[in-house]
């Protein structure tokens, strides 16, 4: 049985279908890639995975049990976490205050606020040091959130989602706007869990995780238009016609960012 899938899932904005007609299946433990051009609808099938949307039709599943319409807070008491495009961090924090409703809710007491309150401070603050050090930022822990760099912060948010133990872990982007030497640094961790949680990625630069997935799906217009192999799907066809075709559409008007490899 599948971790996670997804039954004709549909989001329609007004007259537009940003998913149409998606059925995607992500098995326990595996390391899955999304791709596609921008605006091809992967953060909008994220938002229907995790709650953050209703879907205008379709049924999404999660360990065999019907999700579709549950909350999103009863999504990530399930197991299933999830990252943002943009960065979502608590600036005006310190880097381990970030983590202490996280790591405090994950203790599976259902009284998240008395426990926040009553946690005796040495172990939240435990429990934080321990979760940054997991990302390597434990010698941050006392800086101002806002002061780190992006690729910092982009741990620290991942730090924070690896407090709240997801099953399936859902990254939008987790490497856009960070260098060379930063994307490095986060691939470097999310290999460290790949086998050992399911992971989703989505990325636009198919270079940055073509070796890192087991498999890839890809998107083009709001449907998943191929699947499989990693190798195989960049030779499909279809695959590099939605991508050079819009490529070369770009470079036309001068916007071309190669973005298949
Ligand atoms: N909240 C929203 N309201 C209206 N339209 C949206 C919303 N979110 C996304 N869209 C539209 O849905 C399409 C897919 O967007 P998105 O899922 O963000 O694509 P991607 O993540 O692949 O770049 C785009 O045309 C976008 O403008
Ligand atoms: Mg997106």
């Amino acid at each position: 049985m599948s971790l996670l899938t997804t039954s004709g899932l549909v989001k329609k904005f007004g007259g537009l279908t940003a998913v149409n007609d998606v059925n995607l299946s992500i098995e326990e433990n595996e390391t899955l890639g999304i791709i596609g051009p921008n605006g091809s609808g992967k953060t909008t099938l994220f938002n229907l995975l995790t709650g953050f949307f209703l879907p205008t039709s379709g049924k999404v599943s999660f360990q065999g049990r019907y999700i579709t319409r549950l909350s999103p807070e009863k999504r990530v008491a399930m197991g299933m976490v999830r990252t943002f495009q943009l960065v979502s961090v608590f600036n005006s924090l310190k880097v381990w205050e970030n983590l202490v409703p996280c790591t405090t809710w994950s203790n599976k007491s259902h009284y998240t606020f008395w426990k926040l309150l009553t946690s005796s401070a040495q172990n939240t603050w435990d429990s934080s040091r321990e979760a940054l050090k997991l990302v390597g930022l434990e010698n941050y822990a006392n800086a101002l959130t806002a002061e780190l760099s992006y690729g910092d912060k982009r741990l620290l948010e991942i730090a924070l989602s690896l407090s709240l133990k997801p099953k399936l872990l859902l990254l939008d982007e987790p490497f856009s706007g960070l260098s060379d030497v930063e994307i490095l640094k986060v691939l470097k961790l999310l290999k460290t869990l790949k086998g050992k949680i399911t992971i989703a990625i989505i990325e636009h630069k198919i270079s940055a995780i073509v070796d890192f997935v087991d498999r890839l799906s890809v998107m083009n217009e709001g449907r998943l238009i191929c699947e499989g192999n990693p190798s195989e799907v960049l030779r499909d066809p279809l695959v590099n016609e939605c991508y050079w075709g819009k490529e070369e559409m770009l470079k036309e008007e001068g916007q071309s960012d190669a973005s298949l490899v």
